[in-house]
C-alpha cells in the first residue's frame, strides 16, 4: 500500500560539520515522500514523481509546512514526567529530595502505564518519534512502558535501572537481581516489534563494582542491546565518583573497567569530559547525549560540543525530562544554542537539526532505520508549521534562506509548531 505526502521536505544525509554543507542534506521546496508498507520508498521533486503514480493514489498535501524525519530524544526519564520543574537543587540533592521518592511509585504496573501513556502522547505532540528512555529500578516500570509503546507501534528503547548502593532501600536491587531482571526483560521485549532494550546502570555512585561488572557481562552476552547511563554531569558527582572508585583513572574509566563502552552505549551529559575520555568514547564508537535544558536547569554546566566534535564522538540531543524542562526538541535546540553562545561557540541551524534527527539515529546505531528518508527507512516523520503562532508567522515574513527558516523554527518553535506526527506513514 502506497502513502504519498507532498510538501517542503528536508532531511540529512551526513553531519554538516564533517562534509560540505550542501552535501549534508537534501532539501526540496515542493517534494514528494512516497511510503510503501510503512517504509520510505522514494523522495524527490513532486513534479517529476507525480507522473509516475497511479491515478487512484491519494496525495496528502501539507502546504506551508516543512516535512522532516521525526525527532530523536537520546536521553529521557519517563518516570520523572510528573516531577518536572522541581525547585532549587543541583543534581545530587535533586535526586535525593525529589527524584528517588517519586520513582518509588513505579513498582505499580498500572501507575507506570498511566504515566507512559501521558509521556508518549507528549513526545508525539512534540514531534519526537523515538527515544532512549530510563525506567525505574522496578521491572514493572519497563513492562508498563513497552506495553504502551507497543500499542502505539513506536520505535522505543528502554531499560530497568540498576542501583544497589547509595540509594534508599526501597529503590535498591542487588547485582544478581538486577542482572536476572534485566535478562528476563531482554528476553521478553528486545526486538519485539520496534522495541529494544537498554541495560541501564543509573550512574557510577549508585552501582557497586560487582553490579557494573554484571552489567558488562550482560552486554557481552547480548551485543545488540544498548547500554544507557549518566556520565560527568556535575562537579560534586565527579568528585564523589573519584572517592568511591579510587582505583579508576577518572569517571569514564569506571565504566570502561566493567566493559560498558560499545557502539550501542549512550552516556548522558558528559558536561565535564577530559580529552582522554573523548578519545576513549570515540575509539569505542560510544555516544554522548547532549541535554542542554537539563544542564541549565540543574546548573550542571555548558556542554563542550566542539570538544566532542574534535574527537569525532557520536552525539545526540536529549530532553532529560524531568531535569530538563521541555519535551520539545525545538526548545531543546534553543537552549543548546544559548549554551554554545555562553561558551563563545556557534551552534548552526543545520547542525542542530541534524543532531535532532540523523545525529540521534547515528548515536543510537539506527542509521538507515530512522532519522532520514533513505529508501527502506521507517517512515516516522513530522510536519513543522511556520505559521502556528503569530510571532513566528511575522518573523518568517522577513526570512529569505533555509538556514534562517530553520534557525527561527528552533528559536521560536515548540510543540505548537508540530502540525502533524506520522508513525510508519500513518498520522497519529
Ligand atoms: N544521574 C543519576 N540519575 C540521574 C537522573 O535521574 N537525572 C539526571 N539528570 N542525572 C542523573
Ligand atoms: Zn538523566
Amino acid at each position: 500500500m502506497l502513502k504519498v505526502y507532498r510538501g517542503e521536505l528536508l532531511h540529512f544525509l551526513a553531519d554538516p560539520a564533517k562534509v560540505a554543507l550542501q552535501d549534508s542534506y537534501q532539501y526540496i521546496e515542493d517534494g514528494l515522500l512516497i511510503i510503501k508498507d510503512g517504509l520510505v520508498e522514494q523522495v524527490g521533486e513532486a513534479k517529476a514523481l507525480l507522473n509516475t503514480l497511479d491515478n487512484d493514489v491519494d496525495v496528502i498535501h501539507y502546504e506551508n509546512g516543512l516535512i522532516m524525519p521525526g525527532f530523536i530524544d537520546t536521553h529521557v526519564h519517563y518516570p520523572q514526567t510528573e516531577m518536572i520543574a522541581s525547585y532549587g537543587e543541583q543534581l545530587l540533592e535533586w535526586l535525593e529530595n525529589y527524584t528517588f521518592p517519586f520513582e518509588r511509585q513505579f513498582s505499580d504496573l498500572e501507575h507506570g502505564k498511566r504515566v507512559a501513556e501521558f509521556f508518549l502522547t507528549q513526545l508525539l505532540e512534540a514531534g519526537t518519534t523515538t527515544a532512549l528512555v530510563f525506567g525505574t529500578v522496578h521491572k514493572e516500570s519497563v513492562d508498563a512502558f513497552f506495553t504502551i509503546a507497543q500499542q502505539k507501534k513506536l520505535r522505543m528503547i528502554c531499560g530497568k535501572v540498576l542501583m544497589d548502593q547509595n540509594c534508599p532501600d526501597y529503590l535498591s536491587d542487588t547485582a544478581q537481581s538486577g542482572y536476572d531482571d534485566s535478562k528476563a526483560l531482554i528476553e521478553k521485549w528486545h526486538n519485539t516489534d520496534r522495541l529494544q532494550y537498554a541495560i541501564t546502570p543509573r550512574f557510577a555512585p549508585t552501582c557497586s563494582t560487582e553490579q557494573l561488572n554484571k552489567a558488562g557481562q550482560l552486554l557481552a552476552e547480548n551485543p545488540s542491546v544498548y547500554l544507557h547511563t549518566h556520565l560527568s554531569e556535575n562537579k560534586s558527582e565527579i568528585a564523589w565518583v573519584e572517592e568511591l572508585f579510587p582505583d579508576s583513572d577518572g569517571y569514564l574509566d569506571v565504566y570502561d573497567k566493567s566493559n560498558l563502552l560499545s557502539r550501542r552505549s549512550v552516556f548522558a551529559h558528559g558536561v565535564h569530559l577530559h580529552d582522554s575520555e573523548c578519545q576513549r568514547l570515540s575509539e569505542t564508537d560510544s555516544a554522548v547525549a547532549f541535554c542542554p535544558s537539563s544542564n541549565l536547569f540543574l546548573g550542571s554546566g555548558l556542554f563542550n560540543l566542539q570538544q566532542v566534535e574534535k574527537f569525532d564522538v557520536n552525539v545526540g540531543l536529549g530532553s532529560d525530562i524531568g531535569a530538563g524542562t521541555t519535551f520539545s526538541m525545538l526548545s531543546t535546540i534553543n537552549e543548546g544554542y544559548k549554551t554554545q553562545q555562553l561558551r563563545g561557540d556557534k551552534l548552526s541551524p543545520f547542525k542542530s537539526m541534524f543532531l535532532a534527527t540523523l545525529g540521534g539515529a547515528i548515536a543510537l546505531d539506527l542509521e538507515g532505520t530512522i532519522g532520514n528518508f533513505v529508501k527502506g527507512a521507517e517512515a516516522d516523520f513530522i510536519v513543522l508549521d511556520y505559521h502556528a503562532t503569530p510571532l513566528m508567522d511575522r518573523r518568517m515574513q522577513h526570512c529569505k534562506t533555509l538556514s534562517e527558516k530553520l534557525f527561527i523554527l528552533s528559536m521560536l518553535g515548540d510543540e505548537r509548531h508540530v502540525k502533524a506526527t506520522h508513525i510508519m506513514g500513518e498520522r497519529v
